[in-house]
């Protein structure tokens, strides 16, 4: 892609995921200047000379870096990976109090050296860090927002499309809610090309079953527990969902993804930030509120929604 002349995205955070981040950014040239900032000084560094190493090899972007709040200078869009990441068998909930006091402790810096940047929030519980973020700062809810259950939409996708035998690109079916264990597809707008999913015609000759699309969503809800379990983390996947959101924000697409804003007064949810379509451009993201829910999907909508303004409320200082 062409990358946009000047643009810059500083990835906050130098673990596995905000490294991955950086790394399919360089590789996709989702930005002119990607940045990487940590204020672990010797592991920040090190992570850009190796990107640095590469960058023969990738396109027209370049891989700057440090400790120094000032690296974060001039981005016009910041993604924030700093934080605790789940061991096998915890939940993304369960990393809300440590990750909250991390974020609380970061934004006012991050803010000032980029008052005008777009911030994608990665760190998890995102989507209830992105309320406690927004609430804190000011900032109006599409500045700041949360990646959400663009990964897990992803994850969605590649199963459907194997099944089916179709690119993923054909298959347009999403998962909203929480970027958590009560997210859920929204099966009634799911199709195959213009084919809604349960008539589609397999390689095989045969359907999709109901009872198989949810064992499929159990799948996708659960993967990331399957891979953390395998590796201790995941972090290439979420590195390409963020870098295709920070493409669309500094391309301006006004492209639909399913990332996670405040939602105010929306289907009865107000307050929370949970995954739904949404348009993401320069401006940010903004909530799709023509987005239909059948009667089922709107309880989960939610339930989602309940389980956490639950949580949120616990964290308020
Ligand atoms: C993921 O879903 C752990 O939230 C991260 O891969």
């Amino acid at each position: 892609m062409a990358v946009i002349e000047n643009s810059k995205v500083t990835v906050v955070g130098a673990g596995s995921v905000g490294s991955s981040v950086a790394y399919a950014a360089l590789i996709r040239g989702s930005a002119r200047h990607v940045a990487l900032y940590d204020i672990a000084t010797a592991k920040v560094e090190a992570e850009v000379l190796d990107l640095a190493h590469g960058t023969q090899f990738t396109g027209s972007s370049d891989i700057v870096g440090g400790s120094d709040i000032s690296v974060v200078e001039g981005s016009h869009v910041v993604v924030i990976t700093a934080g605790a990441k789940q061991n096998p068998g915890q939940t993304r909930i369960e990393l809300a109090g440590v990750n909250a006091g991390i974020m609380r402790k970061m934004m006012p810096q991050l803010l000032e050296a980029a008052p005008n940047a777009v911030y994608v929030i990665v760190t998890n519980p995102c989507d209830v860090l992105t309320v406690l973020a927004q609430e804190e700062t000011g900032l109006p809810p599409e500045r700041i927002f949360a990646s959400g259950t663009v990964l897990d939409t992803s994850r969605l996708r590649w199963k459907l499309a194997e099944r089916a035998g179709v690119a993923t690109s054909s298959v347009h079916a999403y998962i909203v809610g929480e970027h958590g264990d009560t997210e859920f597809p929204l099966w009634s707008k799911a199709t195959i090309g213009t084919v809604p999913i349960l008539d589609w015609v397999t390689p095989a000759g045969d359907r999709m079953t109901v009872e198989e699309l949810d064992q499929i969503a159990v799948d996708v809800r659960d993967a990331a527990y399957k891979v953390i379990q395998g590796k201790g983390a995941t972090n290439y996947a979420i590195g390409l969902s963020s870098a295709r959101i920070v493409e669309a924000i500094l391309g301006d697409e006004h492209a639909v993804m399913p990332v996670s804003a405040v939602l105010r007064d929306f289907h009865g949810v107000d307050g929370v930030a949970l995954s739904v379509p949404s348009v993401v451009s320069a401006a940010g993201a903004s909530p799709i509120r023509e987005t239909q829910f059948d009667p089922k999907e709107l309880e989960l909508f939610r339930r989602s929604s309940d389980a956490l303004a639950q949580v949120a409320s616990t964290l308020r200082g």
